[in-house]
């Protein structure tokens, strides 16, 4: 009787204590059906330009060194008094996709170091030239302005609550920044026709006042960081995962989500938890343990790369960036290996840009490159030399593809050394992989 009791009272509880927990999640992805996934060409911010691989890492290394300072500035534990957030601004990768109803095409800079999507908007008050029109949401069925009093308001950094609703602001590093209304609307999304997928309710920023150097290539920008305003986040898909050719490749890149980001990655790769830092709550961060140049494991010390209790420090993964940037003290003896091993002469003239060049042999002779190993938390990434070696014919330079980060405590695994690879981002397990991969079959133009 009392056993009997007992079991009752308990299942109620359980009831009573677990129904309103599950309606509630429920109810806030209702209108988020789960996507059967589509699949996203990226185009490089310089493809169609007659560059050397050479001159693309060293365009890309002059874009990055103020990402790098920008992205660094944010994570540094003194930064907290600024009045508006800021965010690293402006990525490698453009896409295409549509907006509206009927649908508009535009293409956007992706950047998975931010999280906000937004396009310009008619009316204008401050507009750049941008390469389609200007979005105009009188001409759209499917645009409606965003309460102040929901989830994504209350996600924005920086907003107001005025006569349109929500109004946001967002600032990028460089001073850049866009200002406007926070809006739902359908987004489209695919190239090619019987692939689109349109999801309806994408809350972004109506951009009315926007004003930067690095935005003219594109219409806006699409935030795939870890916040509730990404793309990645609003969609709720458990997954996504891009696939970036190498850099002097003509053929584009892809950019998969939900079941469409692991379904093609027949081989296995390496898997790494992927970390948070509550003060850069967008970012990516991986733990990286240590590096091996040859068979050697370099000294550096563990803690190196760990991210701090005061969210200083870390290595976060990030497309927007070129090379890899690593810590002073941990590149100071990559580059010191790297001496030992290459059989050449070294020209630190500084010419090119990179912090570590040789002089190309005039004979032409092969020469032998060291293996490079990132060992991750559970997966240790060895590197296709293209991955990080450039070499130059026309200046007899023969450079590593990666750099420090001088001691702003903060690392970044940049995009030149995840090309070639899958890179899964699983935001339900918490997990990165490489996949070790021929990213141009995936291209479709
Ligand atoms: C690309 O540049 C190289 C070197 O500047 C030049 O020789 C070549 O003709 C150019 N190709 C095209 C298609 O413009
Ligand atoms: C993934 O693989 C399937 C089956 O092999 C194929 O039909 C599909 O086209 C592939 N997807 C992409 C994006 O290449
Ligand atoms: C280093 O490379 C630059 C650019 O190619 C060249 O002008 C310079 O002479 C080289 N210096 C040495 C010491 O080889």
């Amino acid at each position: 009787m009392a056993s009997s009791y007992s079991l009752s009272s308990l299942i109620f509880l359980l009831l009573f204590v677990v129904f309103p927990a599950c309606c509630t999640s429920r109810r806030v992805h209702e209108h988020r059906k789960a996507q059967t996934g589509f699949h996203v060409t990226l185009k490089h911010v310089d493809s169609g330009k007659n560059l050397t691989k050479f001159e693309r890492i060293q365009r890309g290394v002059k874009r990055g060194q103020h990402r790098l300072q920008r992205l660094s500035a944010l994570a540094s534990p003194d930064n907290s008094q600024v009045e508006a957030p800021v965010h690293p601004g402006t990525g490698e990768f453009l896409m295409n996709l549509a907006i509206g109803t009927p649908p508009e095409a535009f293409s956007a800079i992706i950047d998975t170091g931010s999280d906000l999507i937004w396009t310009q908007c008619k009316p204008c008050t401050q507009c750049y030239d941008q390469p389609t029109p200007i979005f105009d949401p009188t001409k759209s069925s499917s645009f409606s302005k965003n309460p102040c009093k929901s989830q994504l308001c209350d996600a924005l950094p920086s907003s107001s609550c005025g006569s349109d609703g929500c109004e946001y602001f967002y600032q990028y590093g460089d001073y850049s920044m866009t200002e406007g209304i926070l809006a739902t609307e359908t987004f489209t999304f695919g190239d090619s026709d019987d692939k689109r997928v349109s999801v309806p309710k994408i809350g972004f920023g109506c951009g009315n006042d926007n004003e930067g150097d690095g935005f003219n290539q594109a219409s806006g920008l699409v935030g795939l960081g870890r916040g509730p305003l990404s793309l990645v986040s609003q969609l709720n898909e458990p997954k996504f995962s891009y696939c970036l050719t190498s850099i002097e490749n003509s053929k584009t890149s892809a950019l998969f989500l939900g079941s469409l980001a692991s379904q093609n990655s027949t081989t296995k790769g390496t898997t790494t938890p992927l970390l948070k830092n509550p003060s850069q709550p967008s970012f990516y961060y991986l733990s990286l343990e240590g590096i091996s140049v040859g068979d050697t494991r370099l000294p550096i010390e563990k803690s190196t790369f760990e991210l701090g209790d005061d969210g200083s420090g870390g290595l976060i993964i990030d497309s927007g960036t070129t090379i890899s940037y690593i810590d002073g003290n941990a590149f100071a003896k990559l580059k010191k290996e790297f001496i030992s091993q290459v059989k050449l002469d070294v020209n630190d003239s500084g010419s090119s840009g990179l912090d570590l060049c040789f002089t190309l042999p005039s004979d032409k002779a092969d020469v032998e490159i060291p293996k490079l190993v990132f060992h991750f938390n559970g997966a240790d990434l060895d590197l296709p030399g293209e991955n990080y070696i450039v070499a130059d014919s026309s200046s007899g330079l023969l450079c590593l593809a990666m750099g420090s980060s001088g001691n702003t405590g903060m690392s970044i695994f940049g995009n030149v050394q995840q090309q070639n690879f899958l890179v899964i981002h699983d935001l339900v397990k918490e997990t990165l992989s490489f996949v070790p991969t021929q990213c141009d079959r995936f291209s479709l133009t």
